[in-house]
């Protein structure tokens, strides 16, 4: 594309079931808005659109379990997100929601037109149908016992206790959440996208035109894409979303994931009514989706496909897709409350909102998983925002009070001064400015950091503090020069600390101001970042351990039916040491072991590689079992099975000989 005209950013709508987590924000919103910011400061026309996603089975199950109707959900969280994305300065133009009245017009526009159009294609299965409640089931509403692990609530799209991926028709003695009752197999008709005809017309050649995008985005369509897309349901037996509007179809939903990413245009609808055309249908309009990696396929493959045979609609440009942000090397997990709530943290640091952004934008999940600890957020806080930046603003505010009554001091040509290399800096913001176009925020930041430590160069080795006895001129020059190089930095900093920015511009009293003129009256100095001192940091790691809820095989797991000696012993169970272990690519949850059994040295695929890292395990004592029938995972052929321990906090152990023992000494 030449220069785009305008831009339509759009950040994914969140699922209005829960509060916000730090995890959204680096993955998705804080990214976009900084983006957005920059573009707005280069006079860029742009639009800014998010909203809450209110569809989808789990806001069913959540209103059930709370005894509350589901729009009495989802106006909740919708609500709490709203604050929650404001005080953190997310500066959508509209926030907006996919229960309202312009989204289920324009989503269900959308389906009638492919409709229309001969795109779906119909088909008749089987699904669970509760005779009780008069409904079919969603996966979720179905639990049984996990064919793996015996797990007696495990559903029907997945087991929580071993992690397996199943179908309703897996499970042992399924029943219906909602009657308790066993639910009976009934047939019925859905609506699916033809995505492999889409693949062969259009989406091999969408993708194969993306190359630039990030590697992880790309790689992703392009697994998706070898493996064969298969048509997808786009309408759902359910009785809450935006009802299917074709007659056949009465008692019937749109698939969430087909009305959510419509949910962009409604909103754009919203903002604009009359012109929301030429935000989504001409061609010099730049549309850019930022989502977390879990989101891939839904905004690269089945949302283009849908516009497409829409028709008119332009193509996401850009899907800078972040990857997660685990917590304290864990995970972060919602069920378990493993989390850092977005409401719960503005509650304990009020006021602090720069502070996280900034350790979030420093840490971002770019191009692989990242952690979030609180030592690092502390140490980052002080020791960079506050001894690097902090000190910096601080010390040219109080010098000038302190000298010149906050007068700004002439200066012939700040720009030219010998103990400053202004070109440099001009270079550094250019290069921030290219980091920013290219969705490099974390390097853009750190780079911005570099103007505060030229600041601190220049007060280090000019030392106006000792000038000052004897050259009163000079000094006045070098707090005009560090002056402007504040206001270049809180211009350059907006985007990603919008309150640093706006109260550095106020100290200079400069708000509306391109550079200082002399005699110029600053503002009060005032302390940008209080320390973070050791106790808030040991009461929130307290916090996060003790809030967790036990995991669910703790007491809930009841013992397993009885067995005899003789079904024991029909296992072999033996020592084993992990001679190599490397991740299984493109499987975030596995590793390939190679084990030495003292039998043989043999391949085992292990779904760990969320709580080790390979390079660690190596050399590792565990116990294997040796006869389990051999099994392929993702290609590759496991033979056997490492034994694991859940600790209580819901990590995974080795369960090892207490003494070192040769490889191969049986477990009996
Ligand atoms: O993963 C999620 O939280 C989804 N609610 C994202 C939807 S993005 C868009 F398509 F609306
Ligand atoms: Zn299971």
């Amino acid at each position: 594309m030449t220069e785009p005209k305008r831009y339509t950013i759009t950040a994914a709508l969140p699922y209005a079931n829960g509060p916000l987590h730090i995890g959204h924000l680096a993955g998705c919103f804080l990214p976009a808005d900084i983006y957005v910011r920059y573009l707005r400061a280069k006079g860029q026309e742009v639009i800014f659109v998010c909203g809450t996603d209110e569809h989808g089975v789990p806001i069913t199950i959540k209103a059930k379990s709370e005894g509350k109707t589901p729009q009495e959900v989802v106006d909740f969280y919708h609500r709490q997100m709203a604050d929650a994305f404001k005080t953190f300065g997310i500066s959508f133009d509209i926030f907006s929601r996919t229960s309202n009245k312009v989204h289920h017009e324009t989503a269900s526009d959308f389906f009638k037109v492919l409709y229309d159009k001969g795109v779906f294609k119909e088909d008749i299965t089987e699904q669970y149908y509760d005779e009780d409640a008069k409904q079919f089931l969603a996966d979720r509403y179905i639990t049984g016992t996990c064919p793996r692990c015996s797990f007696d609530k495990a559903y029907g799209d997945q087991c929580e206790n071993c992690g397996s991926t199943l179908n309703p028709s897996d499970l042992i003695n399924p029943r219906s959440t909602l009657s308790g009752n066993k639910p009976v197999l009934r047939e019925t008709k859905n609506w699916y996208l033809p995505l492999d005809k889409i693949q062969a017309e259009f989406l091999n050649d969408f993708i194969e035109s993306k190359k630039h995008w990030r590697s992880t985005v790309y790689g992703q369509c392009k697994s998706w894409l070898n493996e064969g897309l298969k048509p997808r349901a786009m309408t759902r037996d359910l009785d809450w979303g935006v009802p299917v509007p074709i007659t056949e179809a009465v008692g019937k939903v749109l698939y969430v994931w087909f009305d959510a990413p419509i949910g962009y245009i409604s909103a754009t609808k919203e903002l604009k009514r009359a012109d929301w055309e030429k935000w989504w249908m001409d061609e010099e309009t730049k549309l850019v989706h930022f989502i977390g990696k879990d989101n891939i396929v839904f905004h690269c493959i089945i949302f283009p496909a849908m516009m497409h045979e829409y028709g008119g609609y332009i193509m996401p440009t850009d899907v800078p897709a972040n990857e997660f942000l685990n917590l304290e090397g864990q995970k972060i997990s919602t069920s378990r409350n493993h989390a850092i709530w977005l409401h719960e943290y503005l509650a304990d640091f009020p006021d602090r909102q720069d502070e996280l952004r900034y350790v979030l934008s420093s840490i971002a999940p770019e191009t692989k998983d990242s952690d979030f600890t609180w030592k690092d957020y502390q140490a980052r806080v002080n020791n960079e925002l506050g001894a690097i930046l902090g000190n910096l603003v601080n010390r040219i505010l109080v010098l000038s009070q302190k000298y010149f009554n906050g007068i700004v001091q002439p200066h012939a040509d700040y720009k030219r001064d010998p103990r400053f290399d202004w070109k440099e800096l001009e270079r550094t913001i250019n290069i921030i400015e290219q980091l920013t176009e290219n969705y490099q925020f974390r390097e853009a930041q750190n780079e911005l950091m570099n103007i505060a430590r030229m600041g601190n160069k220049l007060l280090a080795e000019t030392e106006p503090w000792h000038l000052i006895k004897t050259d009163e001129k000079a000094v006045g020059e070098i707090l005009n020069l560090s002056l402007q190089l504040l206001m270049q930095f809180a211009k350059t900093a907006e985007p990603f600390l919008p309150n640093t920015a706006a109260r550095i511009l106020k100290m200079l009293n400069a708000e509306a101001l391109d550079e200082l003129p002399a005699n110029h009256q600053l503002g009060e100095p005032a302390i940008l970042f209080k320390k973070i001192e050791d106790e808030e940091i040991d009461k929130q790691l307290k916090k996060l351990n003790s809030s967790k809820e036990a995991p669910p095989h703790a007491s809930l797991v009841p013992q397993k039916e009885e067995i005899t000696y003789e079904d024991f012993a029909r296992m072999d169970i033996r020592v084993g040491t992990i001679l190599e272990a490397v991740k299984v690519p493109k499987a975030d949850k596995l590793l390939q072991l190679t084990i030495d059994t003292g039998l043989d040295k043999r391949t085992v695929v292990s779904g760990i590689a969320e709580y080790f890292n390979p390079n660690l395990i190596v050399g590792k004592q565990v116990c294997i079992l040796a006869n389990l029938a051999p099994r392929k995972l993702r290609g590759i052929v496991s033979q056997g099975m490492i034994l694991m321990a859940e600790t209580p906090d819901g990590n995974l152990e080795f369960v090892s000989p207490v003494a070192a023992i040769l490889a191969g000494a049986i477990v009996k």
